[in-house]
């Protein structure tokens, strides 16, 4: 397969940036994305040109490290699945004589570091505000000695799969984090372990993510439709309906 590419290319955060083009030949489409831009930077290398920075860590889709805006989608599309992440995307999902742009996530809350990486630690710090529960930890509990409704465990389990790779970030057109903060909330919300700081984690959540920046929620969905874990928009439902409790019970102490 050749293929031309149009890479964001930005020495550092400072630097204004731009789109260079690359040409690059003989890629097979069982070659991963990021395998086909290891390629790339081995190219690069040889001709003595600087590599193309990204980040990426497992390349399973567990870790939540890659992700790049692929034609425009954010993680790209796949042919199956449709919804991945960037480092589960392969070649095949594209045609020989392919034109590809990839560019880094682009949100002011995530400022570019280099090339296509990004600083997301604004999602650790939403994290950070209240996305777990105190409790001693040691040997890990029996499963039956707290009782959970199936129902309520596998949506917490469902939500537990969100990955905090900022792709409903990315997506949004108000670069809000509601998908990610609801996914946490709606995760520890529906297990017991996570009631009794319920109320007080919502407000807690919500509040930094605002503090950091991130837009509000218009229900657009452009988040749902490119989470490559698909947490569902309902979740944000959760989050609401958590957040009003929040505000007008008086549990969510400062
Ligand atoms: S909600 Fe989905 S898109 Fe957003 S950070 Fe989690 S896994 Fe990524
Ligand atoms: S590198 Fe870990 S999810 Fe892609």
């Amino acid at each position: 397969m050749k293929l031309t590419l149009n890479i964001w290319r930005q020495a550092e955060g400072a630097d204004n940036g731009a789109i260079k083009t690359y040409q690059i030949d003989g890629i097979s489409g069982d070659t991963s994305f990021l395998e086909m831009l290891d390629e790339l930077n081995e190219q690069l290398t040889h001709q003595g040109e600087e590599p193309v920075a990204f980040d990426s860590d497992c390349r399973e889709g567990i870790c939540g490290m890659c992700g790049v805006v692929i034609n425009g989608t954010a993680h790209g599309r796949g042919v199956s699945p449709v919804r991945t992440t960037t480092c589960q995307l392969h070649m095949r999902s594209f045609k020989d004589g392919d034109t590809i742009t990839i560019e880094p996530w682009k949100t002011p809350v995530f400022p570019v570091i280099k090339d296509l990486v990004v600083d997301r630690s604004a999602l650790d710090r939403v994290v950070q505000a209240g996305g777990f529960i105190s409790v001693n930890t040691g040997a890990a509990p029996d499963a039956h000695s707290t009782p959970a409704p199936k129902r309520q465990a596998d949506r917490a389990f469902d939500n537990a799969t969100c990955i905090g790779c900022g792709a409903c970030v990315a997506a949004c057109p108000h670069s809000s984090a509601m998908l990610f903060t609801s996914a946490k909330i709606t995760h520890l919300a529906n297990l017991p372990q996570g009631q009794p700081e319920r109320k007080l984690r919502v407000k807690n959540m919500v509040g930094q993510h605002d503090a950091e920046g991130f837009g509000h929620c218009t229900n657009i969905g452009e988040c749902a439709a490119v989470c490559p874990k698909g947490i569902p928009l309902e979740s944000i439902n959760q989050l609401n309906r958590d957040l009003i409790a929040s505000l007008f019970s008086g549990d969510g102490k400062e």
